[in-house]
């Protein structure tokens, strides 16, 4: 799961002009005829597929995954699975060799992206005389000049600079303050530096601090901060009475392209023209290493893929491991991005699976509904709670606001939606009654950190939502009824919606 949401990172534009292309791995497994396979297998069932995952063998996942985190220790001096990483590049082979070890029940393939990373080595901001507290990086930004720090009078932009105009001529050579609003993050850090000026600091127009990106990089973008509006207020106060303040600003960081790749695994046996597709992230931020963020998902649709081979499917089953979630959604945007309009169309519905064993969890359902989303996003988005209410158990609604991975995917004319069990939010005390746990704390106490490790993942809720993908699979494996058959048209009307303040877990405007 993104931070509350950024917006296009992104494969690079080249990269998107490339053809659509994944290779379909032909040579996993050996011999006999799938088709023939499929054919010979008793027909999936729901309660025999989710009888047939189990605890055990999720942890056992786990612990391997966290030892191919561990892989990235001599880079990182800690585990982690970020792009790039030996322990990415770990769990993006662990995922393929499991895969493949299934015989030819499944073609699969590798789409390997362009993608931008940023590492922020280190950074401060001095307003005046105080260090604020809440001042961050923003995802993406370039260092300051020569990696040394920026000294300049604080020069307020006008309106929320979002226009060269905005910008007075006091800005060159100076520390821009602007406020958050009306335009990416990315346009404000460019218009301050083609303006001169040495760093940019965005102050939000709402409580509380900035986790923002730049998005896709520019190279009019300067070192950027954001800091909230509380710790901005005095300052403002101040350059609007006409007194002056001084500023530093320092950030040590890079921005470097890497390749990344996305697997695809699609069931050899079932209708081709007509899939259900299901996706998790496959890497962890920088920070740690990720085992419920996303291993929880990710080891999910292993485990679901292993099982489903027991039986055959009338609809083809598409399952993706998706890469570059935590930079801002960058894998599944370019899967859908090179998909052409009637390899689309075969995607009947789209499920995302991040985040689905949070030690203070909660069992969200994301609020998809037919009025904004593509038809089918609700009938999918029932099919959640009324299994939760048939075992008794409480569930509650999320937004369905572009955090992760569905976002390409609705955004594109493909019903969609899922089930998470929360991330950095705080519990209620009315979910403490709902779900346990305690109210007050995170969801996940170890969202985004070190100890997002195996300890972090409460495995019963981890098994019970584990078995309700398993529920998803063998549901729409069989029928996709509630589900209108795809229109080339609704492709391209769906295409024009845009507008959201989140594109993965890091806010974009
Ligand atoms: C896909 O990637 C995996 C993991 O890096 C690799 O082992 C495998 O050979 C690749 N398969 C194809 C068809 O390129
Ligand atoms: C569901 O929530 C209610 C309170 O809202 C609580 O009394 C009940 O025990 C919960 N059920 C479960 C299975 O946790
Ligand atoms: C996981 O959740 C269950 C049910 O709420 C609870 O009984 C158990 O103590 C939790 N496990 C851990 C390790 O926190
Ligand atoms: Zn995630």
């Amino acid at each position: 799961m993104i931070l509350s949401k950024p917006i296009l990172l992104a494969a690079t534009a080249a990269a998107l002009r490339t053809p659509f292309q994944v290779p379909i791995d032909s040579t996993a497994g050996s011999g006999t005829d799938v088709g023939d396979i499929n054919g010979k297998l008793p027909l999936v069932d729901s309660e025999k597929l989710q009888a047939l995952i189990k605890g055990d063998a999720l942890l056992a996942r786990a612990e391997k995954l966290y030892a191919i985190a561990q892989l990235s220790e001599d880079e990182y001096n800690h585990p982690t699975r970020v792009i790039g990483s030996e322990g990415h590049i770990g769990t993006i082979e662990y995922i393929y060799s499991s895969l493949a070890a299934l015989g030819n029940y499944y073609k699969l393939s590798n789409q390997s992206f362009p993608a931008v990373s940023g590492n922020v080595f280190e950074s401060r901001l001095v307003l005046g005389h105080s260090v604020p507290a809440t001042a961050q990086p923003m995802g993406l930004t370039p260092a300051t000049a020569n990696k040394e720090p920026v000294y300049g009078p604080l020069v307020l932009v006008a309106d929320d600079g979002c226009d060269a105009v905005d910008y007075p001529s006091s800005v060159a050579g100076a520390i821009a303050l602007i406020q958050r609003g009306t335009c990416p993050f990315g346009t404000k850090s460019a218009l301050a530096g083609q303006a001169g000026a040495r760093a940019a600091v965005v102050y939000n127009n709402e409580p509380g601090g900035v986790s923002g990106t730049l998005g896709t990089p520019s190279p009019d973008h300067i070192a950027t901060f954001g800091v909230s509006s509380e710790e901005a207020a005095p300052f403002i106060d101040a350059l609007k009475s006409g007194e002056s303040v001084d500023a530093i600003a320092y950030i040590d960081a890079e921005v470097v392209s890497i390749s990344t790749t996305n697997v695809i695994a699609q069931t050899a046996g079932g209708d081709q023209d007509n899939c259900v597709m299901l996706g998790a992230h496959s890497d962890s931020v920088e920070a740690g290493p990720g085992i419920n963020d996303d291993g929880s998902g990710s080891l999910t649709l292993l485990e679901v893929a292993k099982q489903l081979t027991k039986f055959g499917v009338k609809n083809c089953v598409r399952f993706a491991w998706w890469a570059g979630e935590e930079e801002g959604l960058l894998g599944s945007d370019y899967y859908v991005a090179q998909l052409p309009a009637k390899e689309n169309v075969k995607i009947r519905l789209f499920m995302d699976y991040d985040m689905l064993g949070s030690p203070n969890y909660a069992f969200q359902v994301y609020d998809a509904r037919d009025k904004v989303n593509p038809k089918g996003s609700q009938a999918l988005r029932d099919l959640y709670t009324s299994w939760y209410e048939r075992r008794g158990l409480n569930w509650t609604y999320i937004p369905f606001d572009g955090r992760s991975d569905y976002d390409g995917f609705i955004r594109n004319g493909i019903p969609g939606g899922g089930i998470a069990t929360g991330a950095e939010g705080i519990k209620t005390d009315e979910e403490e009654k709902a779900f346990g746990g305690r109210a007050g704390d995170w969801y996940d106490p170890c969202y985004h950190q070190l100890c997002d490790d195996v300890g972090n993942v409460n495995v019963t809720a981890w098994v019970i939502n584990s078995r309700l993908v398993a529920h998803s699979v063998a549901t729409y494996a069989v029928s996709l009824e509630d589900f209108p058959e795809r229109k080339l048209e609704e492709v391209r009307s769906a295409m024009a919606e845009t507008g959201w303040k989140y594109h993965g877990h890091k806010l974009v405007v």
